[in-house]
């Protein structure tokens, strides 16, 4: 497709600013190594707030190509809202990315689907893109219903989005049985899911959203199961949680989608 793939690592609550640093110089060293084309793949981190500075100095001062961005962001501007951070905050430190309503998130913050669209508001002010985590539980998976659950979560956004807007968004489906389990969804029904919400998004917009918007599978990537997922028509990159604290496997998921 013409969409260039996206692999992202969600680090979730793990490394300090010290192990990012080393990591990403881990990292950059095996793609330059293996004479990785970034053109062809996109290559993100999403470290915790306590990072991203250092991985801000570090991509500067080295030139690298690695993207990165946020796990959550503020819906507000600024001003008397203890503990959160912009997103004005988040695109000066050179972040692309904010992922938006991780399933944890929704499960141990009170982000409801108003919280969850105007952070994909916030976000897109700011000009970084959005990556909308949406994916059924185990309960709708057994009721057989996780398509019209997925598109539906995507839709709860989308219909406040004009077609602008929605053309930089980033959709990750990721059923929540499959994450951090070693349970992965068959590469069949991750394409099924992804096309579902790319046809909802062609009825909603129109073709040059639905070709543009790219849809990442998460949930137990690993290098073994990457590549079949990836060969799917609407399958356009991963959101890597336990595989991406390991330089040498996210090296390896990201060599596949190159
Ligand atoms: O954001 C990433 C997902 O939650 C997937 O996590 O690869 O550890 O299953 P996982």
């Amino acid at each position: 497709s013409a969409r260039v793939p996206l692999v992202a690592g969600n680090w979730k609550m793990n490394f300090d600013h010290l192990e990012a640093t080393y990591f990403v110089q881990k990292l950059a060293w095996l793609l330059r190594d293996a004479h990785f084309d970034y053109r062809h793949c996109e290559v993100a981190l999403m470290p915790t707030f306590t990072s991203i500075r250092s991985v801000q100095v570090l991509v500067e001062a080295d030139n690298l190509k690695i993207r990165y961005g946020a796990q959550a962001v503020s819906v507000t501007t600024q001003g008397a809202f203890t503990g959160d951070v912009s997103a004005d905050m988040l695109s000066q430190l050179g972040c692309s990315y904010v992922i938006v309503g991780h399933s944890e998130r929704r499960k141990y913050h009170p982000e409801d689907d108003a919280n969850i669209v105007d952070q994909v508001r916030a976000t897109l002010t700011a000009g970084m893109q959005p990556i909308l985590c949406v994916g059924e539980s185990s309960e709708e998976h057994r009721q057989g219903i996780e398509l019209d659950f997925a598109v539906g979560q995507v839709h709860d956004v989308t219909r406040d989005l004009n077609e602008e807007e929605a053309a930089r968004l980033i959709i990750a489906y990721e059923p929540v049985w499959a994450i951090g389990t070693g349970q992965v969804a068959t590469p069949q029904s991750a394409q099924e899911a992804s096309k579902a919400m790319r046809d909802d998004l062609r009825e909603t917009f129109g073709p040059h959203v639905a070709q543009t918007v790219r849809v990442l599978y998460g949930g137990s990537v690993t290098s073994k199961n990457a590549m079949q997922m990836i060969s799917q028509p609407d399958v356009d990159g991963f959101l890597v949680g336990g595989a991406s604290l390991d330089a040498e496997e996210f090296a390896r998921i990201s060599r596949l989608t190159e």
